[in-house]
């Protein structure tokens, strides 16, 4: 696999955002599941496990893709 070590940062906008680690490969499921709380960011990388994340709840990300929000509604 070609190597990305970019960072997504996740801003928790109210309490109990769920950021969710879904496992690489063949078989895609949950690994990890992080809450966080108002005001509580998480810093994630892409890795040898983790293929996708889900986040459930208001919150901000930031990628190299660029700034999004969940309820941007776009
Ligand atoms: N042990 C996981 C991994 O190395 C930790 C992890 C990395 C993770 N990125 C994540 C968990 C994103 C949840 C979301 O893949």
């Amino acid at each position: 696999m070609s190597q990305n070590n970019d960072y997504i940062v996740i801003k928790a906008m109210e309490d109990g955002v769920n950021v969710i680690g879904l496992t690489r490969g063949t078989d895609t499921r949950f690994h990890h599941s992080e809450k966080l709380d108002r005001d509580e960011m998480m810093i994630a990388q892409f890795t040898e496990h983790t293929s996708a994340v889900k986040i459930r709840g208001k919150a901000v990300i930031q990628t190299s893709h660029g700034e999004m929000s969940t309820d941007d509604g776009a």
